[in-house]
């Protein structure tokens, strides 16, 4: 199957008994779906070693019914979660999972007559989404979202390709949920297909998944890349799925809370959506009317646990889709990348590569950008070899030593972004003008003159390393 694996878990609840064991989970109860579970989540994700926090006994709902945050938020969790080494840190992580990475093999998904998730369905009237604890995340939120970590399945009406995507999902009523899908995303590019031809677009929404399902889903795969397969690929197994009664999409077998419905046509309905708490930490993009679900069917496990990823601030964890944006500029051409680092989630990208000839940082810059991994950045900035791009104390000292300004950045204007950049002006945003401008900072020495550059006092990275494993037992700096 061309794939090592080390994954430890089939499911959501064999990773949180996994991450419980090795003492990362915190299990809380009582606490109220309206703002608390929030507040804790915020709290928990910004602490130095943050955990997972398991909520049950959420105020006015059935014990049993859960929500789960911060799934993966720590060094710990993530090697639990995609079977790396527990040893790694900084861009060892990266480097590993990036490893992974290219030898993918996608492995197609194998449809089941059953499964967990196909322990309770509920229809027609018995439909209510508010028996499911939702919390109202933010203080200025206007609904309760049911999916912040969520999966979105589509078929593409033409290519019969499955996209999965991570969108966030709102809840209007018992049998109504709201989405939000930014422009260029493959989800709204399919919906738009068939509402082009005046169809409803059939969908499966997860709400509750394992780690890796979840990853993928959130990955800027190219158009026609079925995320499913990847995860067959990661987990060394096909995805297994039921196939859905009224829409046949894969419903994941293992999933703890799926619906399947309609996106209808706006002409039909539309409703208010927002202001969300936003990834970026503001509100930006406010309220407007956006597509409704018309949801048909509810499965759900025994005791559903539902997967929430509220933004917020989480310095800690390990920034994995820099390894996708690593294989993505391989896969342009770029030679010689050292290593890449995302910092404040993509808004400012560190690339460090081995210089071989002139030009050769712009391009890695320029190949980035031009890939799918290229949306909505702001700054990028490159740097050489022997500076460590997980290390922002590296990174800051190369601008400060090795770019000029007036030469070495550089400005591209309209760049693909998306309304929840807090940085649109009020008339761009008016006039739906939803673009940004990114810097290239070149943090290289000059290649054309970088033999005559100032030596580095600096000791090289594998001497400090020498030096530290033969002191580490005096220093103990860890
Ligand atoms: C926790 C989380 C929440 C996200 N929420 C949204 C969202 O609400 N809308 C959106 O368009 N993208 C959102 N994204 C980003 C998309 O999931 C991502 O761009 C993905 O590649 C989209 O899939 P697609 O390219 O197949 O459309 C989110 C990502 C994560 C990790």
């Amino acid at each position: 199957m061309g794939t090592e694996t080390s994954l430890v878990y089939t499911d959501l609840r064999g990773y949180l008994a996994a991450a419980d064991e090795l003492g990362e989970l915190r299990h809380v109860k009582g606490a109220d779906w309206d703002l608390e579970l929030g507040a804790i989540t915020e709290v928990a994700a910004r602490a130095n070693n943050p955990k997972v926090v398991l909520f049950d006994e959420i105020k006015g709902y059935p014990k049993g019914f859960r929500v789960v945050t911060n799934p993966v938020c720590s060094a710990a969790t993530t090697a639990l979660a995609f079977g790396l080494d527990p040893q790694l840190t900084g861009l060892d992580i990266i480097r590993q999972w990036k490893e992974r990475l290219g030898k993918q093999t996608p492995v197609k998904p194998v449809e089941v007559s059953s499964g967990p998730i196909t322990e309770n369905c509920d229809s027609g009237d018995k439909i209510d989404l508010l028996k499911f604890p939702t919390p109202r995340w933010h203080e200025e939120d206007g609904g309760r979202y049911i999916g912040t970590g969520c999966m979105v399945i589509m078929e593409d009406p033409d290519g019969q390709w499955t996209n999965v995507g991570t969108y966030r999902v709102c809840v209007h009523d018992k049998n109504t949920l709201g989405i939000w899908i930014s422009p260029g995303k493959h989800g709204r590019l399919i919906r738009e297909k068939y509402w082009a031809q005046g169809k409803g677009c059939p969908v499966v929404i997860s709400f509750g998944q394992d780690p890796v399902l979840q990853k993928v889903a959130s990955w800027y795969e190219p158009w026609g890349v079925s995320e499913l397969e990847i995860a067959g690929w990661l987990f060394g197994a096909p995805v297994q799925y039921v196939r859905g009664k009224e829409t046949g999409l894969p419903i994941p077998a293992t999933s703890e809370l799926c619906v399947e419905g309609f996106i209808v046509p706006p002409a039909e309905d539309s409703r208010a959506e927002g202001p969300f708490g936003e990834w970026t930490g503001y509100y930006a993009s406010g309220t407007r009317n956006e597509p409704v679900v018309k949801v048909k069917n509810v499965f759900y496990r025994n005791d559903p646990i539902i997967f929430g990823m509220p933004p917020g601030i989480s310095g800690k964890s390990v920034p994995l889709s820099a390894a996708n944006v690593w294989l993505a500029l391989e896969k342009a051409g770029v030679t010689d990348v050292q290593g890449v680092w995302e910092y404040q989630t993509r808004y400012i990208t560190a690339i460090s590569i081995k210089q071989k000839y002139g030009g050769h940082a712009k391009r890695a810059a320029m190949a980035m950008l031009g890939s799918t991994y290229g949306y909505h950045r702001r700054f990028v900035i490159i740097v050489d070899d022997d500076v460590d791009p997980s290390n922002i104390d590296d990174v800051m000292w190369a601008m400060a030593t090795r770019c000029d300004p007036a030469t070495a950045i550089n400005t591209i204007t309209e760049a693909w972004s998306t309304p929840l950049d807090p940085r649109i002006t009020p008339d761009a945003r008016a006039a739906r003008n939803f673009t940004n401008s990114v810097a290239i900072i070149n943090a290289c020495q000059p290649y054309h003159w970088k033999d005559q550059y100032a030596k580095t006092c600096y000791f090289p990275e594998e001497t400090r390393r020498a030096a530290a494993a033969k002191w580490k037992d005096v220093l103990k700096l860890d």
